[in-house]
């Protein structure tokens, strides 16, 4: 009897482990190096409420931002490897993976504002752009807006001249790299996560940045100037390990499809306000001066700055065209 009672027993913590590890929900660990508070933190937010709600808890969402698990080299290494599954690094990111044509949107000025990038992100182009990423083990699910960059440092900068010489932190990008050597700058690549301190101590001098990263990594208290340049777009694409992905369940994936549908439109619905918002504050702050520049101050910087279009080696010159087409963009 009493060996019965065990076998019972035990069959019915079996059972219940069994059960408990049925119930276990998929993980998908979603990296990010901003903070939860900007366009990209809270999209990432609500992918994980909708992916919760769709599929009625059976994927959780765990988001980690403001660099906690990976820096920007480290996460596409991660994604990679599966250590993590989802991430949505800036557009200007991918050509260290060997995906150059991303770099098409680190051109200057080639968006005038966000209409103009949607007929790109939303058309054929931005299709085949997150194509690319299939042969890396990448897949591209979509386009999330952040904002026009803004040029910072603790010199005043208006004229291409101002330049000179300033050490300016870019992101990964050959094409930032040469739009700062085409005003003369001195850029430095370094990850999002070290900027502010960089700044702090000296280590470069400024920086671009869309207002909303700016503000929430607190570069207000280390730059003096602002200058309100619009001159370049950064935004990102959200990308997945190919093999994860691929491996989920049919109804799970198309659950998580339609919460990324939605998660897109909220991104690129609060993008713009979080920017502004973000402006609002760094003006509050008083902290950094914001400078509005005159029209021919801004003829001139563009100026300087196209001149990379022309002289492009990185970016097939028919991509370039049929984004100018697409855009109707003029010199
Ligand atoms: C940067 O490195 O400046 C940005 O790419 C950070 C981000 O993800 O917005």
């Amino acid at each position: 009897m009493k060996f019965y009672k065990k076998v019972l027993s035990g069959l019915f913590v079996a059972g219940l482990v069994l059960t408990v590890q049925a119930e276990e929900p998929i993980v998908i660990k979603f990296s990010h190096v901003v903070a939860a508070d900007t366009p990209k933190g809270k999209a990432a937010e609500q992918f994980k409420k909708l992916a919760a709600d769709y599929t009625k808890g059976k994927v959780k969402v765990e988001v980690y931002p403001n660099s906690q698990l990976y820096k920007d080299k480290e996460e596409m290494e991660a994604l990679q490897i599966g250590a993590v599954q989802m991430l949505a690094p800036s557009l200007a990111k991918f050509g260290p993976l060997g995906v150059r044509e991303f770099e098409i949107f680190d051109l200057p000025y080639i968006f005038d504002n966000y209409e103009d990038l949607h007929k790109v992100t939303e058309g054929q182009i931005g299709k085949d752009l997150l194509k690319k990423l299939e042969s890396k083990g990448i897949l591209g699910l979509s386009f999330w807006d952040n904002g026009f960059k803004q040029m910072s440092a603790n010199k005043l900068l208006k004229k291409p001249e101002d330049f000179k010489g300033v050490k300016m932190r870019i992101q990964s990008s050959k094409i930032l790299d040469q739009q700062m050597r085409a005003l003369g700058a001195n850029p430095q690549v370094m990850a999002f996560s070290e900027v502010y301190q960089a700044l702090q101590t000296g280590v470069v001098d400024g920086t671009e940045n869309p207002v909303s990263n700016f503000f929430t990594q607190k570069m207000h208290e280390v730059q003096k100037f602002m200058t309100i340049t619009n001159h370049g777009y950064l935004g990102y694409a959200v990308i997945v390990n190919k093999k994860f992905w691929e491996d989920l369940p049919v109804d799970i994936r198309s659950a998580l499809d339609k919460a990324m549908v939605e998660a897109t439109q909220f991104a690129n619905d609060i993008a713009k306000k979080e920017n502004d918002d973000a402006l609002a504050q760094v003006k509050a702050s008083g902290k950094t001066q914001i400078i509005e520049l005159t029209p021919e101050e801004k003829t001139a910087l563009k100026k300087a700055m196209t001149a990379v279009h022309d002289k492009q080696d990185r970016i097939p010159k028919t991509l370039i065209e049929n984004v100018q087409k697409a855009t109707g963009f003029k010199k």
